[in-house]
């Protein structure tokens, strides 16, 4: 097991990361979390039937309590909250309680958002299992949930006790899913790191097979960059602008293909135009878009994609909530070198993706 530590939790918090799910016992008595009848464990309803036996184990030893519901961005909603408080009050949750957010990052998100504000804020435990969770969400404190479809509008920025990575939950993620999150850690590599995306250039066949050893550092890698980030501007008003990088075109194929793309493809797309984009405002070298598109094939993320409607497409473009009233999107000077609210006209947008994922 390994700890990183960091300034953006309170002091002796801590993140850990390790290959088998063995130590959480150990970590709840270091961190002097209070067992009986005190601890009480969220999840979705996927999630619990996959680990149904785990979450038995951890009830035998420490008496906690369960509650799930039902899964999916669908549910990131004010009812699940309200269920969650519901829960918490007919079982006496109280100010010595401690809650675990067992989940991806719609289970974190939620549950670090009751947390915050059940009794004034109670403890939590982060413990993501999605790829997307484990390398982007589960640190940087931003929890919410979506409401009148806006997505994370409601929200306060609330920190865990603790993090628990253990990367043997990925073994059970659907595809899709794992290859959500390959979307994000590729952008790592672009925004930071360029020997990461040799390291996945490399490995991208054991990445695939979800070979262990290869997870851990690749979800160590980016953890380590987003805390970089986020140490630096823990409220997002500047330097962590750069994880957006590929969002904003992202943000308009996510809409304007109904969501049938998923967030981890789009942000690939995304990636793709913010590179054709780069090379006409700030003279990126064109290798770099043959470098990205060729990574992003040996994972089998999409790099082509016929924007069919542009007036949609610009329209969520223009109204993604990091946008003001002009479109600035993260472009870059080169691989790890990245410049934040560069502006960019509709056309500029349109050439770029024509030029690109739409092209003949
Ligand atoms: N707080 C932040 O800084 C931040 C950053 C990025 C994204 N997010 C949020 O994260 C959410 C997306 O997170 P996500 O992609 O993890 O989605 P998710 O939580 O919906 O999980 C995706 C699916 O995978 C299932 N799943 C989770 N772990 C599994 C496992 N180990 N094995 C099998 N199935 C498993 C879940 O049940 C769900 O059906 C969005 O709501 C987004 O807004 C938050």
């Amino acid at each position: 097991m390994e700890t990183l530590n960091t300034s953006c939790l309170k002091e002796g918090n801590e993140i850990y990361i390790e290959d088998n799910i063995n130590r959480f016992y150990t970590l709840l008595n270091r961190h002097k979390i209070k067992i009986k009848n005190k601890i009480f464990l969220i999840t979705d309803d996927v999630i619990y039937n996959i680990y149904k036996d785990l979450i038995y184990e951890l009830q035998s030893k420490t008496e906690c309590k369960v509650y799930y519901f039902a899964h999916g961005e669908n549910n990131k909603n004010i009812n699940t909250v309200q269920s969650i408080y519901n829960f918490l009050i007919e079982n006496n949750a109280n100010r010595s309680s401690t809650l675990i957010a067992l989940g991806g990052g719609v289970v974190g998100d939620l549950v670090g958002f009751v947390a915050s504000t059940y009794m004034r804020g109670i403890k939590f435990i982060n413990v993501p299992t999605t790829l997307l969770s484990q390398v982007d969400s589960c640190i940087g404190g931003k929890v919410g949930y979506d409401y009148n479809g806006i997505k994370n509008v409601i929200g306060s920025f609330y920190n865990p006790v603790f993090v628990y990575i253990c990367t043997r939950f990925l073994k059970t993620l659907e595809e899709k899913q794992f290859k959500d999150g390959l979307g994000e850690v590729v952008k790592y590599g672009m925004i930071k790191d360029i020997q990461l995306l040799d390291f996945i250039d490399k490995n991208y066949k054991y990445i695939l097979e979800k070979k262990n050893d290869k997870l851990f550092y690749i979800v160590k890698e980016c953890l380590n960059i987003k805390l970089e980030i986020v140490e630096k501007d823990f409220n997002d008003s500047d330097l962590r602008n750069i994880l957006n990088f590929g969002h904003t075109v992202g943000h308009g194929i996510e809409v304007s293909s109904n969501f049938t793309i998923s967030h981890g493809e789009a942000v690939a797309l995304g990636m793709l135009a913010a590179v054709k984009l780069s090379e006409k405002k700030l003279s990126l070298n064109s290798e770099v878009y043959m470098k990205l598109e060729a990574l992003l094939e040996k994972l089998e993320l999409p790099t082509r994609y016929k924007v069919d409607n542009y007036s949609t497409f610009l329209y969520a473009i223009n109204h993604d909530k990091k946008n003001t009233d002009k479109i600035r999107f993260v472009l870059l000077e080169d691989i790890s070198k990245c410049k934040i609210k560069v502006e960019v006209t509709a056309e500029e947008i349109y050439s770029a993706v024509e030029g690109s994922i739409s092209r003949g």
